[in-house]
């Protein structure tokens, strides 16, 4: 149900967020600017995560991977700016953690100059260690095991993971060092239905899927996915409520040919002029 006055509310907390373990499930969404930031508010979401996904459905990148830490927190504060309820999550790029210290200082830039109140990055136990730093500095950590974008150079693609035991391990184990490491929350991407099942009733924390089937304790999707703005078919996981590029391409289509045709704009679209201020121009 959409938030009637979402202004009204007390911000959702990374520890509120937290507590809704085995609650309702917990809805998530990406948005990069204000206009849909508010409309996620409005439509009622839990968190709001300007994600690295940024690159290909907005800045006209191939992949993730080219996202910077500027370009997250650029589109944070216009996410930040227009939210009050919501949880906003800001990813932290490729390579953007890669050592401690890395991740203090752009975590830093994301909560102070972005206005995010709590921070993703993508891995398992091999990052436990940067969760386990930040959140000791306050600040908090969404985690996201599975298939990770920012790792598509070394796995070969976006392809499904966990779908063999040592893969399967692997999303078991990463999740749970992320757990301990203090991370609020962890994001389940691309893995199959059943190991998505077992791993939320074995944590403590929330498990988030996208493309992780219906027993997590929350979901996440793309924005243009949901809402038909992706210039590529959607991903299975996916669906699609709306064509709103479809809608969109009507509506510019309709413009350009009522200005080549004369149509728009008209008389009442423009401004009055005092009497006789005309005729006094000088064009001399
Ligand atoms: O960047 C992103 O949009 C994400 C989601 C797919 C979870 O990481």
């Amino acid at each position: 149900m959409a938030h009637e006055a979402a202004s009204s509310e007390a911000p959702l907390t990374a520890s509120g967020f937290r507590a809704r373990k085995g609650g309702p499930p917990l809805v998530c969404v990406t948005a990069y600017d204000a206009p849909f930031a508010r409309l996620a508010e409005q439509a009622g979401v839990d968190g709001i995560l300007v994600g690295d996904s940024l690159g290909p459905n907005v800045l006209g990148h191939a992949r993730e991977l080219h996202v910077t830490v500027d370009d997250i927190v650029h589109h944070a504060a216009a996410v930040t700016r227009a939210v009050s309820a919501t949880l906003v999550i800001g990813d932290l790029p490729f390579m953007s953690y890669a050592t401690l210290d890395d991740a203090l200082h752009n975590a830093a830039r994301l909560v102070r100059d972005g206005g995010a109140t709590a921070v993703k990055l993508e891995g398992g136990a091999e990052v436990a260690g940067i969760t386990e730093g930040l959140t000791a500095r306050g600040v908090p950590v969404m985690a996201h095991v599975g298939l990770t974008p920012q790792s598509v150079l070394a796995t070969g693609g976006y392809l499904a993971q966990g779908v063999n035991l040592a893969g399967a391990q692997r999303v078991v184990d990463g999740a749970r060092a992320q757990e301990a490491a203090g991370a609020f929350a962890v994001v389940l991407e691309a893995i199959p239905v059943r190991l998505a099942a077992v791993v939320t009733e074995h944590l403590s924390i929330p498990t988030i899927g996208i493309g992780a089937g219906p027993n997590c304790d929350g979901q996440i999707q793309v924005l243009h996915d949901l809402l038909g703005l992706a210039d590529r078919p959607p991903p299975r996981h996916t669906r699609r409520y709306t064509d709103l590029a479809g809608a969109a391409l009507e509506a510019l289509t309709q413009y350009c040919d009522e200005v080549t045709q004369g149509a728009f704009p008209s008389v009442e679209h423009g401004f009055k002029i005092r009497r006789g201020v005309i005729d006094r121009l000088s064009f001399d």
